[in-house]
C-alpha cells in the first residue's frame, strides 16, 4: 500500500488569534469553553491519519463535527493552525502561492454538496471548466469533457443546460468536472446528501462502478453511516473536532472502540457489510484422507460435534462425514469412501452475509468456504452467520 496523504496533529480553529489557542487545547480545554471565553471556534483538533493511495476514505461525523474543515484543509482552502499535510511525502502547508495553485489545479478536485455548477454554461463546458482555467486548447478540452461524461454516464447530454437534468445527473456533471482534470485525490464533501434516498442509493453503486475505471484516491464526506460502510475502504469517525476511530467497517463493527462509536452503528445493516470470510472459524478440526475412521471419532468427540470436512494433503476440500456414519462404518467394516458425503454448502470468502442467511437456516452442516480452487478456508456454523448480525 503506498501512502499518498498523511495528516499529523492537525489543528484548524477559526477567528483572530487562533495559535493563542493551541495551548489551551492542549492543556484540555474543551471546544466549548474556548468558543464561551475567546469566541474561536475550533473545526479540527489534533487530527492524524493517512489515506492510501485507490482507496475510498470516509470521514464520517454528525453535524458540526469538523468534517468539512478537515477536507478543506487537505487542498488548503483552509489554512491549517497547527500541523502538518504531505502529499506524497511533500508537505504542502509550507507551500508558496504558485505552488499552492499548481497543487490545486493537477492534484486534487472537489466535489461539491450542491453540485456548484454554472447555471450558464451546457454540461460539457462545465465539465471542461478545469481544463479551461488551466488553459487547455478549446478541442482538448471538449474532447476530455466529453470522454469524463461518458465516463460517468452522461454521454450524449453535453449540449443541455444543467437546469434540464435531474439531482443525481447534476452530480455527475460535478462529478465529470473533477474527473477531467485528472487529479490524483477527489474530495468529496456530502457529495449525496442534497439527493433523494433512492437515487442516493444508485450513485454510490455508481461512484463504486467510476472507482472501478478510474482508480482515483477518495477522501469522502458524509453523516450517513449506511453510505460510509458500504462505500469506505476505510472510515474514519470524528467527534467535536476529533477522531475517535479508523479502520475498515469490518474492524469498526467488530471492534467499536467505544460507546460512542457503539451508538453510531447500532442502525447499521450489519448482513450487508459482513462478509463470510468475517465470521467464519479456522477449519479445524478437519480430517485428511490418509486419516482413518478411527481419527475421525476422537475428533469429533474431543470437539463435540456431529460432523467433520474431509480435505486431502493440499487442504481441498473431499467432503463431510457424521458421527453416526462414522460408527456404524466402523461397525460393519466400511471405508472413509463409502460413508463420505456432499450434502452441505459452500460459500467463497467475499460473499455477504446477507446471503448466506437462508442457507443458514437450512443446512444440518456447518457452511464450507473454499477458495477459487476448493481449498477450505472456513467453516461457517449457523450461529456465527445470526451473531454476525448483532
Ligand atoms: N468559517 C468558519 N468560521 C468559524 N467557524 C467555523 C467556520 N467553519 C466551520 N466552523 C466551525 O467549526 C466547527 C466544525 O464545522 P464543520 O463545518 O467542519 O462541521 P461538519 O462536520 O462539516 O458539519 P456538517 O455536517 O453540518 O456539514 C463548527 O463548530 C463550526 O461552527
Ligand atoms: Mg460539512
Amino acid at each position: 500500500m503506498t501512502e499518498k496523504i498523511r495528516v499529523e496533529n492537525l489543528v484548524k480553529v477559526f477567528g483572530r488569534n487562533s495559535k493563542a489557542v493551541l495551548k489551551k487545547l492542549e492543556k484540555g480545554i474543551t471546544k466549548e469553553e474556548i468558543l464561551k471565553k475567546t469566541g474561536n471556534a475550533v473545526g479540527v483538533n489534533n487530527v492524524s491519519f493517512e489515506v492510501n493511495e485507490g482507496e475510498i476514505f470516509v470521514i464520517m461525523g454528525l453535524s458540526g463535527s469538523g468534517k468539512s474543515t478537515l477536507i478543506r484543509c487537505l487542498n488548503l482552502l483552509n489554512k491549517p493552525t497547527a500541523g502538518k499535510i504531505f502529499f506524497e511525502g511533500e508537505d504542502i502547508v509550507k507551500y508558496n502561492k504558485k505552488q499552492l495553485r499548481e497543487f490545486r489545479q493537477n492534484k486534487m478536485a472537489m466535489v461539491f454538496q450542491h453540485f456548484g455548477l454554472f447555471s450558464h454554461r451546457t454540461v460539457e463546458d462545465n465539465a471542461a471548466y478545469g481544463l479551461e482555467v488551466k488553459g487547455a486548447p478549446k478541442e482538448e478540452r471538449l474532447r476530455i469533457a466529453r470522454e469524463t461524461l461518458e465516463t460517468v454516464g452522461l454521454g450524449g447530454w453535453g449540449d443541455k443546460m444543467p437546469h434540464q437534468l435531474s439531482g443525481g445527473m447534476q452530480q455527475r456533471v460535478g462529478l465529470a468536472r473533477a474527473l477531467a482534470n485528472d487529479p490524483d485525490v477527489l474530495l468529496m464533501d456530502e457529495p449525496f446528501s442534497a439527493l433523494d434516498p433512492l437515487i442516493r442509493r444508485d450513485m454510490q453503486l455508481e461512484l463504486l462502478d467510476i472507482q472501478d475505471k478510474v482508480q482515483k484516491t477518495i477522501v469522502f464526506i458524509t453523516h450517513d453511516v449506511n453510505e460510509a460502510f458500504k462505500i469506505g475502504d476505510r472510515v474514519a469517525v470524528m467527534k467535536n473536532g476529533k477522531i475517535v476511530q479508523v479502520g475498515t467497517p469490518e474492524e469498526i463493527l467488530s471492534n467499536p472502540a467505544n460507546e460512542y462509536i457503539e451508538d453510531f452503528i447500532k442502525d447499521i445493516d450489519r448482513s450487508k457489510i459482513m462478509q463470510a470470510k468475517n465470521v467464519m472459524f479456522k477449519p479445524s478440526p478437519l480430517l485428511f484422507n490418509k486419516d482413518g475412521l478411527k481419527v475421525a471419532i476422537k475428533e469429533m468427540e474431543t470437539n463435540g460435534i456431529s460432523s467433520l470436512f474431509v480435505v486431502d494433503k493440499g487442504r481441498k476440500l473431499q467432503g463431510l462425514i457424521t458421527i453416526d456414519d462414522t460408527i456404524n462404518a466402523i461397525k460393519e467394516g466400511k471405508t472413509l469412501n463409502d460413508i463420505i458425503q456432499r450434502d452441505y454448502f459452500t460459500t467463497d470468502p467475499e460473499t455477504y452475509v446477507q446471503e448466506l442467511l437462508p442457507i443458514a437456516s437450512e443446512t444440518k452442516f456447518p457452511i464450507a468456504v473454499v477458495d477459487q480452487s476448493n481449498k477450505l478456508e472456513g467453516i461457517i456454523v449457523r450461529a456465527s452467520v445470526l451473531a454476525g448480525l448483532v
